[in-house]
């Protein structure tokens, strides 16, 4: 189990971090689509990049001292971590694409936030993975996200790093 903590890092780090990382231009370069935002004002690119960027180097550091099972060697352990890492971000644009067209506010309550992210991160890393598809592993991992994802909200909008604690 505690491979399967360690295998989602990149994906938790690359989804935490930009609300740290994150500002200026919005990834969407404020366009509209029907009168409405494509990703709206929360989708910034340094966020993207910062994210995938950030995600990518927690997987680098990890390969550096522990090798997962899933992967080859060190070396696809690390790409996999890019893609788990850029699976997360594009997942998270997704989502906020999918709340803009149903008119939702950037900021608003989604309860499918907490998933959409997850799985395009494993649909992104599970060309380079093995022995990883398993049903416990995967409700391992959607069962740790449902109990971490809101937590490091909370914590995010406790440090004021936040505006609203989901
Ligand atoms: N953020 C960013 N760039 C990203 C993702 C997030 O700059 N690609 C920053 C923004 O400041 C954003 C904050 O992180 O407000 C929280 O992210 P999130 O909850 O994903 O965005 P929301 O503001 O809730 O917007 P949305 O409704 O589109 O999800
Ligand atoms: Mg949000």
């Amino acid at each position: 189990m505690i491979d399967l903590l360690i295998f989602l890092v990149p994906a938790y780090v690359g989804n935490s971090s930009p609300v740290v990382l994150g500002g200026g231009a919005p990834l969407d370069l404020g366009k509209k689509i029907g009168g409405k935002r494509i990703l709206g004002k929360g989708k910034t690119i340094r966020g993207f990049a910062g994210g995938v960027v950030a995600g990518t180097l927690a997987a680098i550091i990890i390969a550096q001292y522990y090798q997962l099972p899933f992967f080859e060697n060190a070396e696809t352990q690390m790409i996999g971590g890019f893609l788990l890492a850029f699976g997360t971000l594009f997942g998270d644009s997704f989502g906020s694409f999918l709340k803009r067209r149903m008119n939702m506010e950037s900021g608003s309550p989604f309860f499918p936030d907490t998933f959409i992210f997850l799985f395009f991160a494993l649909l992104f890393v599970s060309p380079l993975v093995h022995d990883l598809f398993e049903p416990f592993n995967i409700a391992f991992f959607f069962i740790l996200t449902m109990i971490l994802h809101p937590l490091t909200n909370l914590i995010a909008n406790k440090a004021g790093l936040k505006r609203v604690p989901w």
